[in-house]
């Protein structure tokens, strides 16, 4: 497709000012450009036409099936964009007085309680922007209690083999040796390993549950009673949270924190790095090193609460993504309890249907016990034909559905991670698992099929590395 630059032809005109009606005004040279900005010129409808285009070249979950596990591309409701829109909420300005923006503070404190209520937490901030930085911010806080009790050994952060990458980084960026452990032939933490791992150097443990091969870890008061009896602390990935709304609290679970991906499980379009929000909640005696500020309530009146003593400072600007915030409360609102629980069955329903139906094509590894949310299966014996399962989730772009997340989690080889999501009917599923067939079977008559594919799509295969390395953002 061509650059907006590429179609502009000098003189072309979208927008013709009326006539000057007042005296003009000559600007001293100082102020003006020595040469014109390099502007495309063109009409308003050539303007229209480029970024409609563009717009399809893109795929999305408002176009078709996105079973990429672990991110939970759910339907999100078009009511949510339109609260997110109100002139209330949209026209703001951080720097408004507290009196001025009630109604956004009633909304940023309710959203609080309603977090704390879902995932069984004391304390809740809102100011994360993604998951990474409530994972970030999460372990922030339980380095500063360590610290606060003057327990300065603590330099360990425990986590899964199967965690998402964004685990031990944030142990590393917290100044954690990211201490991996392994998981048991049946994908959960290895307790045995645990045992022998935990140390007056642990600082706590970082874990995701269901964890990234789907699976509820069934042992986690057990793993909560070895850390806390170690004197660590536990970190809940609430990535995946999808899974277990209004059925399992992390809070009862034995976590002391907490991070939400809004915008997965309570549905924000998302996706390439944003926007998002990923609060985080506290129990009781972590509530004084939460960043500041949180929304407070006193005698019916919203503030903004800087008074956390221990506080680790701000670790974002103003108070969070606002509008992510607007949309997942409305959310909420518009599922009640009950809806948010029947979402949670939904989403693991769909993916024990899919799972089931794909384990005839595909080997679905530790399938010891019904999934949760997601799966995770492998096209490694198909490497005997030379396909790889990068080669395999390409083809599916021919087919009109977006891939599900390839060589993720680590433990499993050549794998596909496939998150259906409650959103999706058993007509998409069945459609879905028909792809899967004629894939697999064209895999193994006619392999560069799949090594060339997509063939149908506005660029084929890019280079992943280059294209994220050496961005070409200007047009020279
Ligand atoms: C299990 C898990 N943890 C953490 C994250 C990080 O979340 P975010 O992408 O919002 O930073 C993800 C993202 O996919 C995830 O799947």
């Amino acid at each position: 497709m061509e650059l907006i630059f590429e179609i502009s032809t000098a003189g072309r005109r979208g927008f013709i000012p009326p006539k000057l009606d007042v005296d003009s005004y000559n600007l001293s040279d100082e102020f003006k450009r020595a040469v014109p900005p390099k502007l495309p010129e063109l009409t308003e409808g050539d303007v229209v036409r480029h970024y409609t285009n563009l717009s399809r070249l893109n795929y999305a979950v408002d176009i078709g099936f996105y079973p990429l596990g672990s991110c939970t591309m759910k339907y999100n409701p078009k009511l949510n964009e339109s609260a997110a829109a109100f002139d209330g909420f949209s026209k703001i300005h951080p720097y408004q007085d507290e009196n001025t923006v009630q109604g956004a503070l009633e909304l940023m404190y309710n959203l609080q309680e309603a977090l704390k209520i879902m995932s069984g937490m004391d304390a809740m901030t809102l100011q994360p922007a993604a998951g990474a930085h409530g994972e970030y911010t999460g372990v922030a806080v339980i380095r500063a209690y360590h610290e606060h009790k003057k327990d300065f050994e603590r330099d360990e952060m425990i986590i899964p083999d199967s965690a998402h990458g964004t685990n031990p980084a944030t142990a590393t960026m917290n100044g954690y040796k990211a201490i991996e452990i392994k998981s048991d032939k049946n994908g959960m933490v290895d307790i045995d390993e645990l045992k022998k791992i935990v140390n007056p150097h642990t600082a706590g443990i970082m874990l995701t549950n269901p964890n990234t091969l789907g699976l509820f870890d069934e042992n986690v008061l057990q793993i909560s009673k070895i850390i806390h009896d170690a004197g660590g602390l536990l970190y809940y990935d609430g990535a995946n949270f999808n899974a277990i709304m209004g059925k399992a609290r992390p809070g009862d679970l034995g976590f002391d924190v907490v991070h939400f991906n809004l915008h997965k499980t309570f549905s924000t379009p998302h996706g390439m790095g944003g926007p998002g929000a990923g609060p985080i909640g506290v129990k009781k005696f972590l509530e004084s090193f939460l960043p500041v500020p949180t929304v407070g309530k006193k005698d019916e009146k919203y503030f903004l609460d800087y008074s956390h003593k221990n506080t680790i400072g701000r670790v974002r600007s103003f108070y969070g993504n606002f509008s992510v915030l607007v949309r997942a409360y409305a959310y909420i609102l518009t599922m009640g309890g009950d809806g948010l629980k029947r979402a949670s069955e939904m989403a693991v329903l769909n993916a024990n249907y899919l799972r089931a139906k794909i384990s005839k094509t595909l080997e679905v590894p530790y399938d010891t016990k019904p999934c949760m949310h997601e799966f995770v299966a492998t096209t490694e014996p198909l490497l005997g034909y030379g396909v790889k399962a990068l080669d395999f989730v390409k083809r599916m772009l021919d087919y009109g559905v977006h891939p599900p997340t390839v060589y993720f989690p680590l433990i499993v080889h050549e794998d596909l991670m496939i998150e259906p999501t409650e959103t999706e009917s058993k007509m998409t599923l069945d459609k879905f698992v028909e792809i899967v067939e004629k894939i697999a079977k064209e895999a193994k008559e006619n392999p560069k099929l799949l090594q060339e594919a997509p063939h149908i799509t506005p660029v084929r295969r890019l280079d992943d590395v280059r294209a994220a390395k050496q961005l070409i953002l200007r047009w020279k």
